[in-house]
């Protein structure tokens, strides 16, 4: 793989965040993914007056990805104008498992410059990824 220009996610996640629809929780995010391809893509939170219609920007980001064409990913960067760095929601966790290795880094940073990383096995261990289902016995079929 090569290097990861982190600098690049970043300035993608702040510039998706300022897209944020987040008019109930006043909590804007921005996610900036690293495709196989090289390619970045990016999503933002999309909130619904039902609340249970919101989607975070993690699966935003992933699905803008997906629908271009990609299935593959080596780094994902969340920004928060936040204090604390914030970490992927569980929903986004599982989704982000669909698609990335265990070992891929899963970055969050926000406007005071700082930032931490994760592994996403660190993030969502023991994961139910695709190959259960792929070695899966077929019950009643
Ligand atoms: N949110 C994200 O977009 N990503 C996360 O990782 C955490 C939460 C959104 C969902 C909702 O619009 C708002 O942040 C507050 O939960």
């Amino acid at each position: 793989m090569s290097e990861i220009n982190w600098a690049a996610l970043q300035s993608a996640a702040k510039h998706a965040s300022e897209q944020a629809y987040a008019p109930y929780s006043k909590f804007p995010v921005g996610v900036a993914v690293l495709a196989a391809s090289g390619k970045i893509y990016t999503g933002c939170n999309v909130e619904n007056a039902s609340y249970g219609g919101t989607v975070c920007a993690e699966r935003n980001a992933i699905a803008a990805a997906v629908v271009a064409g990609e299935r593959q990913f080596n780094a994902l960067v969340v920004y928060t104008p936040q204090q604390q760095l914030t970490p992927p929601c569980g929903i986004c966790r599982q989704v982000i498992a669909e698609f990335f290795s265990p070992d891929a880094p899963i970055a969050s940073c926000n406007h005071l410059q700082q930032q931490q990383s994760w592994t996403l096995a660190q993030l969502l261990p023991a994961a139910f990824t695709p190959t259960y289902l792929a070695n899966s016995t077929k019950v009643g079929v």
